[in-house]
């Protein structure tokens, strides 16, 4: 991985942290090891930078991205319960990134491919109409409005980002950011932007992503409100 990333800086340059702890040695052995054959940092590099499309298995009737999965709970907990499905992670963070690649491997799952670059390289790489579901579970809020355009959903790219959905799929966006959830819902105001419908409104308790990170938890620990915005193409 060090050599991708000494190779491709741009590829893993972003906003933010990529190590909250120092790793462990577990995650360092992790990322030696499984790095070449779970992740495919190399093959989103090589089509981006040979301006192909990622090639994907057929064999998978739906494929799901998350983007920032964190420790991959969400991640991980899908993955197992929609087996024919693909599950596509993207996460720059390495103790989450290195935690899922030894649950990948100690638990030998097999529809489940991630990257350690900025997803915006990878979402560039994604052919358009192929993906069923694209989640973003408590992006990080970025709250100081000189902060914003570090934003991983921004005015630029929702449109990039929704040219990957197949038609009557969705975006799904939870937060506990007021200020991130009210910004998504302006943007979306936007008449060039190219969805069908768009739902927002607080978390309920009895939504199915409700509680489901570790981020997302301590927000309701603290008695913070969820917002959930889904867009639909
Ligand atoms: C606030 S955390 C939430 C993590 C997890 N979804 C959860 O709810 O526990 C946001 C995550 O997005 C990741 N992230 C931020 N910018 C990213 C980018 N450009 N590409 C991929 N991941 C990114 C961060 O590393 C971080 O782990």
């Amino acid at each position: 991985m060090l050599d991708l990333k000494s190779k491709y800086p741009d590829f893993y340059r972003f906003y933010g942290r990529r190590v909250a702890k120092k790793l462990s040695n577990k995650s360092i052995e992790s990322i030696n090891y499984y790095f070449k054959s779970s992740s495919f940092d190399e093959e989103v590099i090589n089509s981006f930078n040979k301006r192909q499309s990622l090639k994907i298995d057929k064999k998978y009737q739906r494929i799901t991205l998350e983007v920032g999965f964190g420790n991959g709970e969400f991640l991980i907990k899908q993955s197992n319960l929609n087996k024919d499905s693909l599950f596509i992670g993207c996460e720059v963070y390495l103790n989450g990134f290195s935690k899922v690649l030894n649950k990948i491997n100690d638990r030998q799952i097999n529809n489940i491919k991630i990257c350690s670059i900025n997803f915006i390289y990878l979402i560039q790489v994604l052919k358009n109409e192929t993906i069923d579901q694209i989640y973003f579970i408590n992006p990080d809020p970025w709250p100081k409005a000189r902060h914003n355009k570090r934003r991983v959903i921004n005015n630029e790219n929702l449109n990039l980002i929704a040219s990957k959905l197949k038609k009557n799929c969705s975006i799904v966006v939870t937060t506990d950011s007021l200020d991130y959830y009210e910004y998504i819902v302006s943007i979306l105001k936007n008449k060039d932007l190219i969805f069908r419908k768009i739902e927002h409104g607080e978390l309920k308790t009895t939504d199915k992503l409700y509680g489901i990170s570790s981020y997302q938890r301590k927000a309701i620990n603290k008695n913070a409100k969820i917002y959930k915005v889904e867009i639909f193409k």
